[in-house]
């Protein structure tokens, strides 16, 4: 493979029978041109003698936390500030755990809180382990951090039971550790609107949606993760933000409308996700409305167009929108690319188990003016990645690179 580590790799190792492996990954790594310092926690000494990665890394191994030699050389600030990336391989159960939990009572997992660096982790643990909702959890919560799971894999395990739970191999685990140095979209700043917005009736009544905002949260990760400068605008949900992520806050659409409006003057991409509601209530009453009349009527009038507005902007962002539809979901969701002059639109199906509002998972049809791309189903983590790859290659085309005809290009729907 060619050297695309010129990078400062910190291997974390931890107790768990693959192990073994992790020698051979060292070796790799630096056969693509990283430099890896390795630090063992206490349960890995019982599979694999420090010595083994002395001598394959090159450098000493660290295992101490409170290690006077340790502290006058590498300590833990020192290794956590040396790193470019660390990766701990593998991560078993009980490292997730703690790692999740924010406590630092090892060498490794102090580093892993004082760096700056991103964090990678292998898991490595028997299937039951794997599945079980603790440590589902503990990968969530970590994931919401900005904390990269890569695998694990499938098949038979150690313990002689078949599943989820082997560490990912070592060629795999470099070559997927080469596309996360490649940040595709370094240097860009992406826009990302998410979840609903509220339209006020009156003090204590709103018009919303169902929305939860993981999409959209999923994709301002993804953008981080690919390097990207992100903005998120989020209207009312109950998420995290993604570390790294610049967040504002909004209720309605017109507020969600100026904050993105100003944002995307600087932005390179415009991923609106938000489920924008298209009408609001005319005149909010200003006390709260009293029960007691047989009909109630409130006069709704349009909301503005968010996406809309961005694409027309004279040098605006690469804009993407979405299309939830619960029918024609191809035909319609041209109209709406076509309508609003969009780059790209990514549709999904809504009102069904599985897909669209407030779940985990999606499944998305990519279409632009000039085709399309089935990204399939999966978890809205794994659809992002796809997403923010297609977009950065999109960006990547020199046709749009030299777009002086973007708000020219000939309508492909009704
Ligand atoms: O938030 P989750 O629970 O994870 O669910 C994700 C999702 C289903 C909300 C998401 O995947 C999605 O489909 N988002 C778009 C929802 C929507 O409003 O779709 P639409 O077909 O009504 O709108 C089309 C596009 O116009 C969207 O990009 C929307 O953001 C934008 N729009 C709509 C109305 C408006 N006034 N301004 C807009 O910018």
């Amino acid at each position: 493979m060619s050297s695309k580590f010129h990078n400062k790799i910190l291997l974390g190792v931890t107790g768990g029978i693959a192990a073994y492996k992790s020698a051979d990954l060292v070796r790799r790594l630096r056969d693509a041109g990283a430099e890896v310092r390795v630090v063992m926690s206490p349960g890995a000494l019982a599979f694999i003698t420090p010595l083994t990665f002395q001598a394959v890394s090159g450098n000493p191994v660290h295992t101490q936390l409170l290690d006077e030699a340790a502290e006058a050389g590498m300590g833990h600030i020192e290794l956590a500030r040396w790193a470019d990336q660390v990766l701990v391989a593998p991560a078993t159960a009980n490292f997730i755990a703690r790692l999740a939990q924010g406590l630092a009572d090892d060498l490794l997992s102090t580093i892993c809180l004082a760096t700056t660096a991103p964090v990678a982790l292998a898991p490595a643990m028997n299937q039951k382990m794997w599945s079980h909702p603790a440590t589902c959890a503990n990968c969530a919560t970590l994931e919401l951090r900005g904390v990269r799971l890569i695998g694990p894999a499938s098949g038979a395990q150690a313990c002689g039971e078949t599943g989820p739970g082997r560490m990912v191999e070592p060629s795999e685990l470099v070559k997927v550790l080469a596309t996360l140095r490649e940040s595709v979209l370094a240097g860009r700043h992406v826009l990302v609107t998410a979840g609903p917005t509220y339209e006020d009736i009156d003090p204590v009544r709103f018009i919303g949606n169902r929305s939860s905002g993981r999409m959209g949260f999923a994709i301002a990760q993804a953008a981080r993760d690919a390097g990207a400068r992100v903005s998120l605008v989020a209207g009312p949900v109950a998420l995290e933000t993604p570390p790294g992520v610049e967040r504002t806050d909004v209720r309605s659409a017109r507020e969600m409308r100026d904050v993105a409006l100003d944002l995307a003057v600087s932005a390179d991409v415009f991923i609106s996700v938000a489920a924008v509601a298209d009408y609001r209530p005319a005149r909010p009453a200003a006390q709260k409305l009293k029960k007691g009349l047989p009909k109630q009527k409130i006069e709704l009038v349009a909301n503005p167009d968010i996406v809309a507005e961005v694409a027309a902007l004279e040098h605006g962002p690469l804009t993407v929108g979405f299309a939830a539809e619960t029918e024609k979901l191809k035909e319609h969701a041209l109209q709406k690319l076509s309508r609003k002059s969009l780059d790209m639109i990514a549709a999904n199906r809504v009102g069904q188990a599985g897909s669209g509002f407030d779940s985990d998972q999606n499944e998305i049809l990519l279409i632009t003016p000039s085709g399309e791309q089935n990204l399939g189903k999966g978890s809205k983590r794994k659809l992002a990645q796809l997403l923010i790859e297609a977009v950065a290659s999109r960006l990547k085309d020199e046709e749009f690179e030299n777009r002086s005809d973007k708000n020219n290009r000939p309508a492909t729907g009704n």
